[in-house]
């Protein structure tokens, strides 16, 4: 039997209550498929922590989660108790010592989900943000600090090999899906930086003739998500572009509790990691309310990565069964717990079987 080491980094606010029954849902693929184990190991940072340690994660973090297959993430922050780059920082971190610089954030509208665009069908598009560079590196700094004169600089960073290799992932992937690929760009403005961008997709593109290539500016893009997101296919932007059109993807479909995403070190030098594209949810943390579906959906993704497709695509059909059923939490409507929704999910499970 096959078997992976899980690191479960559940976070704080409704990431652990997202966590938990992502774990539910895990453990009956697992026990339905009967071809894997995942050995699941629960790592208790974040706030909570913070107030135990002395600081939110181990400094070892990075030695303790390189020998895992996969990390699973809740959501960090708690804004109320601690400034959030301080919670946030291990989150960015991992994400950029363990090279996942392919961050995949697909947005589908699914039946049964309202949508809050007045003709949404369909909606099916993969935004793909390059996770390793960009406006997130750590550069930049100070001076004059508390002074009426204080100047802050923080310099956006983007690499000519980072670029080339985030636009020939989002190549391959459109080669998989409508072969169509919409680069995020703002090089009317941004000078340097988005204009190297253009740059090297002209250069990358001809190696891929099969796929329709075009550009648009981030704020035309934003328009466009709402107006008319099925022009998209495959979207490719940098780190704070990404980031961006996330939320407002993940508004299109019904809300952020139904967005997963996947952090893919594509060349497996280091672990992937998987988690929703929401955060911590302070405003419904504690209600037992919080969507888990992200969380799940999140799951699948990682269940993908590591080779397990059927159990994958199981949770993924599950999932959609039970929403195109009715069945909502509050964000989409209805009345759910958010224990609730996954029995609905794991009745879908069963009754597939
Ligand atoms: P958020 O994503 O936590 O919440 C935005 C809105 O969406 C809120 O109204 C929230 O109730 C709702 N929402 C989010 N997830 C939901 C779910 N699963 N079910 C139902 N409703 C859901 O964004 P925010 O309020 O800007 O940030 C809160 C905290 O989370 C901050 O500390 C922020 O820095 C952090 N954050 C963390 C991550 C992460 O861990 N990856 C991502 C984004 C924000
Ligand atoms: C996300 C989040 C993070 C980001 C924060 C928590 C640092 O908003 O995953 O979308 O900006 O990448
Ligand atoms: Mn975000």
């Amino acid at each position: 039997m096959k078997s992976f080491r899980i690191a479960l980094y559940p976070g704080d606010g409704i990431g652990p209550e997202v966590m938990a029954q992502a774990v539910r849902v895990l453990e009956r693929v697992q026990a339905q498929d009967g071809r894997f184990q995942l050995d699941l190991t629960h790592l208790p940072w974040g706030a909570d922590y913070y107030f135990q340690h002395g600081r939110v994660a181990p400094d070892d973090l990075l030695e303790q989660l390189r020998g895992f297959d996969a990390v699973l993430l809740g959501a960090v922050g708690d804004p109320q108790r601690l400034p959030d780059h301080v919670t946030l920082a291990p989150l960015v971190r991992i994400r950029q010592s363990f090279d996942q610089y392919a961050c995949l954030r697909p947005c589908r509208l699914f039946p049964g989900v309202p949508s809050l665009l007045r003709h949404p069908h369909p909606i099916d598009l993969l935004i793909l943000r390059e996770n390793s560079e960009g406006e997130y590196l750590v550069c930049g700094g100070r001076v004059r600090q508390g002074q009426a004169e204080e100047v802050a600089v923080q310099t956006a960073v983007h690499s000519r090999g980072g670029v080339e290799r985030i636009l020939r992932f989002g190549l391959k992937l459109a080669l998989t899906r409508r072969r169509r690929l919409t680069m995020i760009t703002k090089s009317n403005a941004l000078r340097y930086g988005m204009v190297l961008w253009d740059e090297v997709l002209e250069k990358v593109r001809g190696e891929f003739p099969e796929v329709e290539t075009d550009r648009q500016h981030a704020d035309a893009a934003a328009m466009d998500f709402v107006r008319r997101p099925q022009r998209f296919d495959v979207v490719v932007a940098s780190n704070l572009f990404g980031d961006i059109l996330s939320d407002l993807g993940g508004a299109i479909i019904g809300g952020l509790g139904l967005a997963p995403s996947a952090n893919l070190n594509p060349e497996r030098t280091a672990p992937s990691m998987f988690e929703p594209v929401h955060g911590s949810a302070p405003d419904i943390a504690g209600q037992g309310v919080a969507n888990p579906v992200a969380m799940i959906l999140s799951s699948a993704m990682m269940l993908e990565w590591l080779g397990l497709r059927t159990a994958a695509e199981a949770i993924r059909t599950a999932t959609e069964a039970a929403l195109a059923g009715g069945a909502k939490t509050p964000d989409l409507g209805g009345t759910l717990t958010t224990a609730d929704m996954t029995d609905q999910i794991i009745k879908q499970l069963e009754e597939a079987k």
